[in-house]
C-alpha cells in the first residue's frame, strides 16, 4: 500500500458554504495521522502556479463556521491542457505532494480523475449549492443555500402581504430544480417553475387570480434559473397584466452562495472531509465521497460523472462501454430515485400551496 507523507487539499469551481468545514476535517484527519497537509490555493490554478502553503492543526481553527472558501477558488481552463497538467505534476513533485483531496463539482472531479491517471491519487468531495451531483443525495452547500432562500423569501412575503403584491423570485441551481422545489414548499410559494417539469404561465396566472378572489394578499412564485434568465422577469410582467396584482421580480443570484454554513452542512462537510482523507490514506482514489440514505460511501469518479450525464440526457457514444450491465442497472435505479424525489417535492408544493 502507498505510504502517504504529504497530501494536498484544494477547493475549485463555484464556492459553497461548508467547504471550509470539509478542508478542516481533511487537514485534521491527515495531520493527526502524521501525514503533512499542503493548502493548495485557487483550485487547480494554485496547483499550476505553486500557490501552496503547509497547514498545521491550528491553521484550520475558526473556519468551520465560515462561508466561502479560505483556500479561494478558481475556474482554470489551463488545467485541461497537456501543458497545464504537466505544470501541475511538476508542482506536485516540487512540493512532494503525493495525493490530493479536491473539493468542488463535476468539473473539479474531471480534473481529479485526470490527476489520478497521471499518478497523483485524488479523492473528490461534492461541494455545490445546486445539489446536481446525482451520485450523492446531498452536496455540501445545498442546505445553507436553501435556508438563505427561505429567509429572504420570508422577508419578501412580509412586504407582499402589506401591499397585496406578488414577487417572482429567481433562484440559482444551474440546470437543477432542487433548490427551487424545496424552498417552494418551505416558503409556501403559490407556484414553482423548474426545468424538470412542464410549466405554463396561464395556469400560474389563473391560480393567482383564483387565490386573490378568495382573499389571498401575498403571492410568491419561485423560478429556477435553469428555465432561462428571461423567463422570470417576463412572467412577473404577465402576472401583473393578467391578474391585476402588482408584481415585482427579484433575482437572488450569488447572495445565496455566501454566508455561514448551516448545522447540516457543517456536519455533512465534516463527515465527508473525514471520510475523504481516510479513504485517500488507505489507498482508495479516483472516487467521490457521497451520502446515500444517510450513509457516507464512495463512488468511482467515472461512475459518478457518467451517471450525471445519463441523468441529464447528455450521454455521448461510448460513454457506457466501460460499465457492466449491473453498473448500468444501478445508474438507472439511482436516476429513477432522483426523479421520484423531485416529483414528490413538486407534487406536495402543488397540492398544498394554494
Ligand atoms: P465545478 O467543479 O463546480 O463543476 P468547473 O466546471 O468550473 O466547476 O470546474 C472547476 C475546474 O475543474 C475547472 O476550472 C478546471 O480547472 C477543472 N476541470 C473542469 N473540467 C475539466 C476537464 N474536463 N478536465 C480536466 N479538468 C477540468
Ligand atoms: O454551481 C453553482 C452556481 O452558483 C450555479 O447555481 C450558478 O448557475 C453558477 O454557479 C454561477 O456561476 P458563476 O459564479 O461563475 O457566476
Amino acid at each position: 500500500m502507498k505510504e502517504f507523507k504529504r497530501i494536498g487539499v484544494l477547493t475549485s469551481g463555484g464556492d459553497a458554504p461548508g467547504m471550509n468545514a470539509a478542508v478542516r476535517a481533511v487537514a485534521r484527519v491527515a495531520l493527526t495521522r502524521g501525514v503533512e497537509v499542503m493548502a493548495i490555493y485557487r483550485g487547480y490554478s494554485g496547483l499550476i502556479h505553486g500557490d501552496i502553503k503547509p497547514l498545521a492543526i491550528r491553521d484550520v481553527s475558526n473556519i468551520i463556521n465560515r462561508g466561502g472558501t479560505v483556500l479561494y477558488s478558481d475556474r482554470c481552463p489551463e488545467f485541461k491542457t497537456k501543458e497545464g497538467m504537466e505544470k501541475a505534476l511538476e508542482t506536485c513533485r516540487k512540493f512532494g505532494i503525493d495525493g490530493i483531496v479536491s473539493l468542488g463539482g463535476d468539473g473539479t472531479f474531471r480534473g481529479a480523475t485526470d490527476l489520478t491517471a497521471h499518478g497523483i491519487p485524488c479523492v473528490g468531495v461534492p461541494c455545490t449549492i445546486d445539489n446536481d451531483i446525482t451520485s450523492t443525495d446531498a452536496t455540501i452547500g445545498f442546505d445553507t443555500a436553501m435556508n438563505t432562500v427561505v429567509e429572504l423569501i420570508d422577508k419578501l412575503r412580509d412586504t407582499c402581504e402589506s401591499h397585496a403584491r406578488c414577487n417572482v423570485v429567481e433562484v440559482m441551481g444551474r440546470g437543477a430544480g432542487d433548490i427551487a422545489l424545496n424552498t417552494a414548499i418551505a416558503s409556501g410559494a403559490t407556484a414553482v417553475v423548474v426545468p424538470e417539469f412542464p410549466y405554463d404561465d396561464n395556469s400560474i396566472c389563473k391560480k393567482i387570480a383564483k387565490a386573490k378572489a378568495l382573499g389571498k394578499r401575498n403571492f410568491i412564485v419561485i423560478v429556477s434559473e435553469g428555465v432561462g434568465s428571461e423567463y422570470a422577469p417576463a412572467l412577473a410582467k404577465k402576472i401583473q397584466a393578467e391578474t391585476g396584482v402588482e408584481t415585482k421580480f427579484a433575482r437572488l443570484a450569488h447572495i445565496v452562495r455566501g454566508g455561514n454554513p448551516t448545522l447540516r452542512d457543517r456536519v455533512l462537510a465534516s463527515k465527508m472531509g473525514t471520510y475523504a482523507a481516510e479513504e485517500l490514506l488507505r489507498g482508495n482514489s479516483n472516487v467521490v465521497v457521497c451520502e446515500r440514505k444517510g450513509k457516507i460511501i464512495t463512488n468511482d469518479i467515472n461512475y459518478a460523472l457518467i451517471l450525471d450525464r445519463m441523468y441529464k440526457k447528455t450521454l455521448k457514444d461510448g460513454d457506457l462501454d466501460a460499465f457492466s450491465a449491473e453498473d448500468i442497472d444501478r445508474m438507472k435505479r439511482e436516476i429513477a430515485e432522483k426523479e421520484s424525489y423531485l416529483l414528490d417535492l413538486f407534487t406536495v408544493a402543488n397540492k398544498i400551496n394554494l
